[in-house]
């Protein structure tokens, strides 16, 4: 394949999983390639590709010249390839907002995700986890996606923003359906997909108002109460359009990346039965598993930054206003970074992955998900064993996510030793 006819915007080429063989060759031969516009790609427009772990760690740790929100004055921007009208979710998302403003609203929420909050949700979630795992424990067989992965990570956020139990089923439903890529280009909507998304931000706002009336010790209550520094140095509140789409990118951050993690982190596992049993018997390998399980399933595939002015990278020299996409599971599997980068090795010592990102926005969730991954993984090789893939793995054609779609695993409820 010649470089000039790879379309990272065609996503047929992810529908297998990320394409490994285009990215390796990308790193090697042009780490910062300036992909030309295809048929598939939005707004017409090129876009730089950022496939080294320097390179990706360089753009996202300089977050002032590479900008989450847009470039300056343009109408439309954020971290996606195709570009979202300013003010929609650009400038408003607390992912598609630059500092000041993100620092400010970032730090209202960060004491709800901080070590001493998580360790107090951490016997809630094994309880949960506990009650995934039992519900299918004699069936012998399930679709591992639907029936256990998306369950626990909606449940945790869910937990987080205090959204009453009953009301979780629904929240799911919508949040499965808005995150349904199946037949839909780049781009694109439909109906279903718009329906779901207004039910859920019709919910979001009563919960705001709720929190409003009645706080609690959640991370909606927190940005709700909370008050950040205005550009003339007094305080405000968030606007109401501020704390909704804080709302809908916890759900969707919180629930999609999270799954799918643990759905190709148990696949990894199977397909290497030696690491799962040595897994089972020695749980102190698990804080090098979980990393290594986020390296090797890398569940968001990029993000996007938009050049504030002209500058230079890789030794290209790049446009003011010029998109610039960065490719984490490429930087998670860059050699000159990883031993053996194509090994799923859980006792890896050495694993500076991205899985996160970098800097700036860095993942607010990432020690919510760690504490997911751990307490299912937990749970699943206490009670049950004998894992195995009774059919193909189906994945979701999308170049944004590690999307699955379609786990089918056997096993048996686990003899008590
Ligand atoms: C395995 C699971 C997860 C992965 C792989 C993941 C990945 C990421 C990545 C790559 C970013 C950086 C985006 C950028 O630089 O433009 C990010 C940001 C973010 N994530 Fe996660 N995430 C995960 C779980 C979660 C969870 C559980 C939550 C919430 C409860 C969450 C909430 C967020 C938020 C709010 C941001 C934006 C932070 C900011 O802009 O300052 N994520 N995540």
């Amino acid at each position: 394949m010649n470089l000039e006819d790879i379309d990272l915007t065609d996503l047929d080429l992810f529908a297998e999983g990320f394409p490994d063989e285009v990215f390796t060759r990308l790193r090697r031969e042009a780490p910062v390639w300036w992909h030309p516009p295809t048929e598939h790609t939005p707004d017409e427009v090129g876009f730089w590709v950022v496939s080294t772990h320097r390179g990706a760690m360089a753009v996202a740790a300089d977050a002032e010249l590479f900008s989450s929100e847009r470039a300056p004055g343009a109408g439309g921007g954020g971290t996606i390839i195709q570009d979202l009208p300013y003010g929609f979710a650009p400038g408003v998302l607390l992912n598609m907002m630059d500092d000041p403003r993100h620092h400010r609203i970032r730090r209202l929420a960060t004491p709800a995700v901080a070590p001493k909050a998580l360790a107090a949700m951490e016997v809630e979630l094994k309880e949960r986890a506990g009650r995934i795992v039992d519900a299918i424990a004699d069936r012998g067989a399930c679709d591992f996606l639907s029936d256990v992965a998306v369950e626990l990570p909606l449940q945790a956020v869910a937990a987080l923003m205090g959204v009453p139990d009953a009301d979780r089923h629904d929240l799911m439903t919508w949040s499965n359906t808005t995150l349904d890529y199946e037949g839909r280009e780049l781009g694109e909507t439909n109906e279903a997909v718009a329906e779901a998304a207004g039910s859920m931000a019709e919910y979001g706002s009563e919960l705001i108002a709720e929190k409003r009336k009645v706080p609690g010790d959640d991370i909606i209550s927190a940005v709700t109460r909370g008050l950040i520094e205005d550009d003339l140095g007094g305080s405000r509140p968030l606007t109401d359009l501020e704390l909704l789409m804080f709302f809908n990118l916890l759900v969707v951050a919180g629930s999609e990346t999270t799954r799918n993690s643990i759905a190709l982190g148990m696949v990894a596992l199977i397909e290497h039965p030696d690491q799962l049993e040595a897994l089972r018997h020695d749980r102190s390998l698990m804080p090098t598993a979980v990393e290594e399980i986020l390296r090797w399933t890398s569940a968001t595939l990029y993000n996007r930054r938009t050049t504030t002015r002209p500058t230079e990278l890789g030794g290209q020299a790049i446009e003011v206003g010029a998109k610039v996409t960065l490719w984490w599971p490429s930087a998670n599997r860059d050699e000159s970074v990883f031993d053996e980068p194509f090994r799923f090795d859980i006792r890896r010592r050495v694993n500076p992955h991205l899985a996160f990102g970098y800097r700036t926005h860095f993942c607010m969730g990432a020690n919510l998900a760690r504490m997911e991954i751990r307490v299912i993984l937990d749970e699943l090789l206490d009670r049950l064993e004998d894992f195995e893939l009774t059919g193909p793995v189906e994945r979701v054609r999308t170049n944004k996510h590690a999307g699955v779609c379609r786990v089918p695993m056997g096993f048996k409820r686990r003899r008590q030793a």
